[in-house]
């Protein structure tokens, strides 16, 4: 939510930014821009919209300078015009900022009434105007920093640069993240390791509250009492070459059609295909001695926390409560001596879920995180960090993510049924068989992409859709919906197809196209109910299913012919149609895919 960018060296700093901000653009796509210190003064470009408009406005007018810093922002405070975009600059100061500012109103009454003139809406105006008075008192810039950061509620991650001090660059980060990054004459500041993989792999995370001297040759480090630290420089994982789209015209197709391959990968660290067992990392806790399972996740992640509750309930008999993390902090829940607390994020820095771990922590469960981020802020906070394998997923729609972290789920859940006791060693090798099926049946459904296009077109002119699934395939058709929404703006929503008659079959008719979800499992003759339900009120429908399940679909139907697989697979299998067809509508309509409108890829606001 929000990127930011920042080097101080010997390079021009403008199109090294730049290129950062390419790489952060996924975190927030509403405006942008670089700031450079030259013979002392700031220069500053902003532009409204999308990055291009930024470098566009960079070809025309450049700015030089070894130093600088720079933000693709999603709008929270002001709306995403040019004069709200950061950098946010006085004459002293330049700040780009990612967070919020709890108090920024007390801070701007405060600093109006000192006659201080604010020129934007943002809450980071008041962060600037505070140093700039510091300054102005006579403070050196790291005495304004350390003052005025003891002045600000809230999370954020600012980076600063400061008028007559070109060898300086600053830093600091509350609840999000900031990282650091080591050169060869050059350091370099960003919200990620992912902006900075092109330039270094050497990294130091920030801890919370802490901030940073930077200057061309290396860092200091101050914790949030002002006191000098060493943190460690870590190398990443992360390259530049994981960035690319290869030969897919979005990030996203990619990333769907990656699938099988990060899905193959992330399974070959949880399950020894010799013994065709679960193998988990030494625990801190006995898997059977757990007394309830708490999942807690947001958007997508926590649709994955929705089917593994069935997962958990029905094959390790475990108590499972599942809920969305701004809701489970609000909740304010006892919770059990013993317990698990899950908690499922892709990028490992959701403000809200980081706040429900916290919470859960304070409560005395055991904290387990499966993130694709090993580098992020939950795994720092975590007794065990379950990892899914995909690489970094830069389309904002999440696809690969959810996928693998079905499949890490489900061999947790396999575990903890042979810990308990539930399972036996013979049952254990048929599930962990049919995950070890999982690449090639997805690989089947996107041969299958030709067919999934033309039923996306019949999606094109919908207002409303309504999607539903019964079992595990309830979740999956709140996530059908989800990724209709974000990539089309077609209003869609997901009910568990049991759900219909009472009262979401008032919107079916003719119009209103249904996307039923439907393997031929223990449930399918309910749901073929629910589809003469549908049909019966001239409702169009769009069947997933498999093989033995078209064999009944009504002549009605448009059916999308899953390949035949295991129960336990299927809701990896059949989120696959989903993507693609959600895909297919969006570019149909000339939606941008990979950066849909007001969305960011890592929410790390509340
Ligand atoms: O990084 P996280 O998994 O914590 O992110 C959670 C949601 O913000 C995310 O899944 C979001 O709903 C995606 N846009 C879904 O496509």
């Amino acid at each position: 939510m929000c990127g930011i960018i920042g080097t101080i060296g010997r390079g021009e700093a403008a199109p090294l930014v730049l290129e950062g901000l390419r790489r952060l653009e996924y975190r927030g796509y509403d405006s942008a821009g670089i700031a450079t210190l030259v013979d002392g003064r700031i220069l500053r470009r902003r532009a409204e919209g999308k990055l291009n408009h930024l470098a566009d406005l960079l070809a025309t007018d450049p700015i030089a300078g070894t130093t600088g810093i720079g933000h693709t922002r999603w709008a929270t405070h002001g709306a995403p015009v040019e004069r709200n975009a950061h950098p946010i600059a006085t004459d002293r100061v330049a700040i780009v900022h990612n967070g919020i500012i709890e108090n920024f109103a007390d801070l701007r009454t405060e600093l109006t009434a000192a006659g201080y003139a604010f020129t934007s809406d943002t809450d980071t105006e008041a962060v600037a105007m505070l140093l700039t008075r510091e300054m102005e008192n006579g403070a050196t810039p790291q005495e304004a920093v350390a003052r005025t950061l003891r002045r600000l509620h809230g999370a954020f991650a600012v980076a600063i640069i400061f008028a007559g001090y070109p060898e300086l660059l600053i830093c600091a980060r509350r609840g999000s993240p900031v990282a650091v990054g080591y050169g060869e004459g050059e350091m370099y500041v960003g919200s990620d390791a992912l902006a900075l993989a092109p330039l270094t792999q050497r990294i130091c995370y920030l801890d919370e509250g802490d901030w940073a001297v930077l200057s061309a040759t290396g860092a200091q480090v101050y914790d949030s009492e002002d006191r000098p630290v060493d943190r460690p420089i870590k190398l990443t994982a992360l390259s530049g070459a994981m960035i690319g789209k290869g030969n897919h015209r979005h990030f996203m197709h990619k990333e769907i059609c990656e699938q099988p391959a990060v899905i193959g990968d992330t399974l070959s660290a949880f399950v020894n295909p010799t013994s065709r067992s679960v193998v988990l990392q030494d625990l801190p806790f006995d898997l059977a001695k757990i007394s309830r399972v708490t999942i807690v996740a947001c958007g997508t992640s926590f649709h994955s926390a929705l089917v593994a509750k069935y997962w958990f309930e029905k094959l390790a008999r475990m108590p499972v409560e599942v809920d969305i993390a701004s809701e489970f902090r609000y909740r304010a829940a006892d919770m059990p001596e013993g317990g698990l607390a899950l908690f499922i994020s892709q990028s490992g820095e959701t403000a809200d879920t980081l706040a429900a771990l916290r919470y859960a922590k304070s409560q005395g469960q055991y904290i387990a995180v499966l993130v694709n981020q090993p580098e992020s802020s939950m795994v720092r906070e975590a007794d065990v960090m379950l990892q899914t394998l995909c690489g970094p997923e830069i389309g904002v729609a999440s696809t690969k993510a959810f996928t693998a972290q079905l499949a890490v789920l489900a061999c947790f859940a396999i575990a903890m049924a042979r810990a308990r006791g539930k399972i036996d060693a013979l049952r254990e090798a048929e599930l962990t068989t049919a995950l070890s099926e999982v690449p090639s049946r997805i690989a089947e459904v996107l041969a299958d992409e030709p067919a999934i296009e033309v039923l996306g077109k019949s999606l094109i002119e919908a207002r409303d859709v309504l999607y539903l699934g019964r079992g595990t395939a309830y979740p999956l058709a709140l996530e059908g919906a989800l990724k209709l929404k974000e990539l089309s703006y077609i209003h869609a929503e997901g009910y568990a197809a049991g759900e219909m008659k009472h009262g979401p079959i008032a919107l079916v008719d003719e119009n209103t196209p249904v996307v039923v979800l439907a393997p031929s499992d223990a449930y399918f003759d309910k749901t073929m109910s629910n589809i003469s339900e549908v049909i019966a009120r001239d409702g169009p429908v769009i069947l997933i299913t498999d093989e033995a399940g078209a064999a009944h679909a009504p002549a009605q139907a448009k059916v999308i012919v899953a390949p035949t697989c295991d129960p336990l697979i299927a809701p990896l299998v059949f989120a696959v149609p989903l993507q693609l067809l959600a895909y297919q509508v969006g570019v149909f309509r000339g939606a941008d895919v990979d950066q849909p409108r007001n969305l960011a890829k890592s929410v790390t606001v509340e």
